[in-house]
């Protein structure tokens, strides 16, 4: 099973990144083909990918993924636009985090102890939160630089951040299917 944890937006989060989406859209105007976007309702903050999981292991992973986390709620600031790789031909198109960075870099932590306590293997790193929009199929180093140039120069969302979702990923050719299976609450 494919699985990943990650921060949730708000409706109104959502909505505000849905509009940063169609705005780089239209400013992009025909040359976005290759960029797909991500759905709003698809919208999330990765904190640890956990690629897939053998069938066995899923519970212990569920009741990991499901405790509380012993910090408080805190708000995340979803800030400016730009693309991984920093160089050459970019993939990832994402909205930064400012605010908030360094508080769901803890959470990032403390989930990534606890899968690893129960045997599995993730990405040692270091963590970039960052908040997908859109993935290019092909790209050209031109295509970062028009798709950042027309992101908006102020804040675009805040999100309270009060707990985060373990979810299973299922890719098909329509595009992938999340579920939820477990939440962490934030509980100082
Ligand atoms: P991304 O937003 O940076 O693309 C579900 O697929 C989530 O898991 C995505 O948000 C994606 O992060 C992350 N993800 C998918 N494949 C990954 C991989 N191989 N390594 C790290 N994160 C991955």
């Amino acid at each position: 099973m494919r699985l990943f944890v990650a921060v949730d937006l708000s409706e109104e989060a959502r909505a505000a990144m849905a509009a940063v989406q169609t705005r780089i859209a239209a400013a992009l105007a025909g040359g976005s083909a290759s960029l797909k976007w991500v759905r709003p309702e698809q919208l999330h903050l990765t904190l640890v990918f956990l690629g897939n999981v053998a069938e066995a292991r899923v519970p212990a992973v569920v009741e990991a993924a499901g405790r509380d986390v012993g910090a408080a709620p805190f708000d995340m600031v979803l800030d400016g636009v730009g693309a991984f790789p920093p160089r050459g031909a970019p993939r990832v198109l994402w909205a930064g985090v400012t605010e908030g960075a360094a508080e769901l870099a803890a959470v990032q932590r403390e989930l990534v102890t606890r899968v690893t306590a129960v045997g599995l293997v993730v990405d040692t790193r270091p963590f970039h939160p960052h908040l997908t929009l859109g993935r290019w199929r092909q790209s050209s180093p031109r295509d970062r630089t028009r798709a950042c140039a027309t992101g908006p120069p102020n804040a675009m969302a805040r999100v309270r951040v009060r707990r985060t979702t373990l979810y299973e990923s299922r890719l098909s050719p329509s595009g992938p299917t999340y579920t939820a299976l477990a939440h962490a609450n934030l509980t100082a």
